[in-house]
């Protein structure tokens, strides 16, 4: 259920109070870059601290890589992003603006035109700006940014701004996987700018040209190993509600799933109501070829429901095209797979390269692939295969930003009523967690006291510090920062060390000492 918000309202608070400000702003602005003020910051940061210490530092079976941004050019040809990331785009000849086919066609309520790695416009489809129908045949624009290495601007020292950062994690695996102490199961994070093109920028910073990824690459055993492993793979049908740790006779769907489910308890916990989450199962046309499954998480945003995360089961397919084009080996040697296959004898062999050659032709692979891939399970090595669930941190902001944003009116014991704009970020993703206020300022005793607590909690948590105006006006800044708690040193605290904690969500007030308050924060922040 969207919320009905109006995007311009929520990006003019966005400006006002420092959340988002659009890049360079000075001179006019750049379309699809965004810059985050002081607290949109410390909001993202927050957001990204939380997915780093929920997939890598939580866990025992993920560990983390920051790598640069531009890489070598192989790694994109290796992708298929530098041959095949592109979008289609046309052109008015009436107002010479430009467009993304495939939006233009979807908002008319058309369907582009696909001839193999064509497209065509549909008779119907007209110019979203000025109506007409002149438009240009569609073209594939690769969404890469370019650039050049070094002072020669020519071919042999062109370089990309990378366009996921999930590549430099199999350009690496190699080095991860030597120094990490990690084996398969397991995972390798990392979060970090990306960069496209973006025909069309659009929905306020949803579709942005500079933008940040949260990523995992999950690495798991074929299934062919975990059958020789386990004697069985485990199928949903087997584990329909998950429950309990991982289990090493899980197959690829399993894990896909657990992932899933793992990410959609991580958005909820973060403060995204279960009911604006959406989960949609590609299928046909909308799963990459390399792709057994992908789910979107989706959220509804007030202009649509929009994805915030892609995971995808994408096979061997990243691990096996690096290998290939490298030249190097990317397979790992398993243990438990050797033990399990020096047990086999040669029928036993013979009856399993069958199975395997029949199961992958039926998928569309050669035998002699087929028999390649049973060889080396049989020296116990493969390549791993991959679960990646890929998140934009921007999306994310932005859909936090939109789900915190709250007007209310509110009457007060007299009668009188007054408008209210809230932003009711969950705690954690809250950019200042604590209002602290002196009553009065000039009441040295008093003030100095403020002065104290104020500075024993700004050392455990992002705290701001405000002595002008009326205590109901302060407590109205806070709220549209969305700060959830305010405390009030008064004269009370100089005698017994309490101050008042005031609620952002229900405005009620408390008395409590600074060790009560400590408490409460930490187990309300978690
Ligand atoms: N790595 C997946 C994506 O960037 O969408």
């Amino acid at each position: 259920m969207s919320k009905t918000i109006d995007m311009e309202v929520l990006a003019s608070l966005c400006k006002r109070r420092g959340f988002i400000f659009q890049s360079s702003e000075l001179y006019g602005g750049i379309n699809g870059f965004w810059d985050y003020g002081p607290l949109g910051c410390e909001l993202k940061r927050n957001v990204k601290d939380a997915w780093w210490k929920t997939m890598v530092r939580a866990r025992e079976d993920v560990v983390g890589l920051e790598a640069s941004i531009i890489m070598h050019p192989a790694i994109w040809k290796a992708s298929g992003h530098a041959d095949g990331f592109a979008d289609p785009m046309v052109d008015c000849k009436e107002c010479r603006k430009r467009f993304r086919a495939d939006q233009l066609c979807e908002e008319q309520g058309l369907a582009l035109i696909k001839n193999g790695s064509a497209f065509a416009l549909p008779a119907d489809a007209a110019c979203p700006a000025c109506g007409s129908k002149n438009l240009t045949e569609p073209r594939s624009f690769n969404l890469m940014f370019k650039t050049f290495v070094g002072p020669v601007e020519d071919e042999s020292n062109l370089a990309w701004l990378r366009p996921e950062t999930a590549q430099a994690i199999f350009a690496q695996f190699n080095n991860i996987l030597a120094t990490a102490r990690q084996k398969v199961p397991f995972g390798v994070a990392q979060m970090g700018k990306s960069f496209r093109n973006e025909i069309n920028p659009r929905n306020y910073t949803f579709r942005s040209r500079e933008f940040e990824q949260m990523e995992l690459e999950y690495f798991i055993r074929p299934d062919e190993a975990v059958k020789l492993i386990c004697g069985r793979v485990a199928t949903l049908a087997d584990n329909p509600d998950l429950a309990g740790e991982p289990q090493a006779d899980w197959g690829w769907e399993v894990w896909h799933r657990y992932w899933v489910e793992q990410r959609l308890a991580w958005y909820r916990a973060i403060g995204l109501p279960a009911a604006d989450l959406n989960q949609h199962w590609q299928t046909g046309d909308e799963l990459a070829h390399y792709a057994r499954a992908c789910v979107d998480i989706e959220y509804a945003f007030p202009f649509g429901v929009q994805e915030l995360e892609g995971i995808a089961a994408r096979s061997d397919f990243d691990l096996s095209q690096h290998q290939k084009h490298s030249g190097k080996q990317l397979d790992v040697f398993d243990e438990a797979l050797k033990q399990a296959v020096d047990r086999l004898d040669a029928d036993a062999k013979d009856h399993c390269t069958q199975r395997i050659v029949a199961a992958w032709t039926g998928r569309g692979k050669s035998g002699e692939e087929a028999r390649a891939f049973a060889v080396k399970l049989y020296e116990g090595k493969y390549v791993p295969h991959v679960i990646e669930p890929s998140a934009g941190t921007d999306r994310l902001a932005l859909a936090l930003l939109c789900n915190a944003y709250d007007e209310e009116t509110i009457t007060d014991e007299k009668g009188k009523t007054d408008q209210r704009t809230v932003m009711r970020f969950h705690p954690a993703i809250a950019p200042i967690k604590l209002g602290v206020f002196p009553l009065v300022k000039n009441k040295p005793p008093l003030y100095a006291k403020a002065r104290e607590i104020f500075a024993k909690l700004q050392r455990r948590w992002p705290c701001f510090w405000d002595e002008s105006g009326a205590i109901g006006r302060r407590y109205r800044r806070m709220d549209e920062a969305g700060t959830p708690w305010c405390v009030t040193v008064d004269f009370q605290t100089l005698d017994d060390g309490t101050m008042t904690l005031r609620d952002r969500d229900s405005m009620k007030q408390v008395r409590l000492g600074i060790s009560e308050l400590i408490e409460k924060m930490d187990a309300e922040i978690g």
